[in-house]
């Protein structure tokens, strides 16, 4: 929490205890005496109305006591925890600290069952029931945002469902991509092929997976391609997981593989990013959630 200057914590301090102190006032400045007894005349407000009087009996005891114990309770109250301006209350409790200490304790309740987890290998514990679900919970929490909530991708986000790995689909793939994130680097070729060098490159990517338009400029474009592309893509085109370069033969498109999309690809480049998940989830966690995508692809 951001720290008041000393002028405002002074302010919410005399408000805060002044209401206190103020509301004990206005209940201490009314309270009568002695309850009467019933033959004693009790006094009016002076307020008639319809022929009803108003009686001025002082308030019953309890509501009395309740009132007191309310003042009570919030000096209390105050002195402990913070309320009081910048003053940090006696016990030192905060939300971050509270939650701090939930968090170590779910750690310690589940700690022990994900590091079982952790200690078996991803193929097998594919198998496993009851990780699965848990595997799947990890995946709707922090992955179906990009992946879809059925692990089928969208534009730039890739499919775990359908054996086609840009990084590799083996346990060991999947879970170092997970751990450590990938960063993809598709250069920009507008500037140097120019629209023309992109037309003919473009109909030879397409060729590969057999949908070129114009097939007068294969022949060049297979040159540009061999010339700029294959250091990643491969000389047959089929993509190379070191880099992230995807296989250009297979007609499944990470940013569509229509002409258009090809083309704009190709001009502006692409640098697609999955983020690290060793901070933010911890290793045993990794772990379960890779084995969850491993059987998206691998089920009996
Ligand atoms: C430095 C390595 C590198 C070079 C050189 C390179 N690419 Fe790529 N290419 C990639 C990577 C990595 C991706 C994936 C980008 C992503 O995931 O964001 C990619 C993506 C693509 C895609 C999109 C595929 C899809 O599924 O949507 C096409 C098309 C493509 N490259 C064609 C080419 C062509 C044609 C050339 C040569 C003119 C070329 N690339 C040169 C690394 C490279
Ligand atoms: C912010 C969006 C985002 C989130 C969240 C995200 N990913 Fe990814 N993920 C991507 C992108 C983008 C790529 C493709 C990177 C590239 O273009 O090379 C990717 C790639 C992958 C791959 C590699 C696929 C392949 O073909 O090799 C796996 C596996 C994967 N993600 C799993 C996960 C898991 C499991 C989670 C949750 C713990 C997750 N992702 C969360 C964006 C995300």
């Amino acid at each position: 929490m951001n720290e008041l200057s000393s002028f405002w914590s002074g302010w919410v301090i005399v408000l805060t205890l002044g209401s206190v102190f103020g509301s004990y006032w206005l209940l201490a400045s009314v309270r009568k005496g002695h309850k009467p007894s019933n033959t004693e005349k009790v006094e009016t407000t002076g307020h008639v109305y319809d022929g009803i009087e108003e009686l001025d009996n002082p308030l019953p005891r309890w509501w009395y006591w309740k009132f007191v114990i309310l003042v009570v309770f919030s000096l209390v109250y105050l002195a402990l925890y913070p309320g009081l301006g910048n003053f940090k209350g006696l016990l030192g409790w905060t939300q971050i600290n509270q939650y701090e200490r939930e968090v170590a304790k779910a750690e310690q309740e589940f700690g022990p069952i994900f590091a079982k987890y952790a200690s078996t290998d991803i193929e097998t514990l594919s198998q496993d029931d009851q990780a699965m679900r848990l595997g799947q919970r990890l995946y709707s929490n922090n992955c179906a945002i990009c992946h879809g909530s059925a692990a089928t991708g969208g534009y730039g986000f890739p499919n775990l469902t359908d054996n086609d790995w840009l990084y590799g689909g083996a346990a060991h793939e999947i879970k170092t991509t997970i751990l450590d994130g990938r960063v993809a680097a598709m250069p920009a070729w507008g500037a140097s092929l120019g629209e023309n060098g992109i037309h003919k490159v473009a109909q030879y990517v397409m060729d590969l997976s057999g949908q070129a338009t114009d097939t007068s400029v294969l022949d060049e474009g297979k040159q540009l391609f061999t010339t700029n592309c294959v250091a990643c893509h491969g000389q047959d085109g089929k993509g190379n997981k070191l880099f992230g370069a995807p296989n250009l033969t297979d007609n499944i498109w990470l940013y569509g593989g229509t002409e258009q999309n090809i083309k704009q690809t190709l001009r502006n480049g692409r640098a697609g990013q999955m983020p690290a998940w060793k901070e933010i989830l911890g290793e045993d966690k990794v772990h379960i959630v890779s084995a969850y995508v491993y059987s998206l692809s691998n089920q009996e």
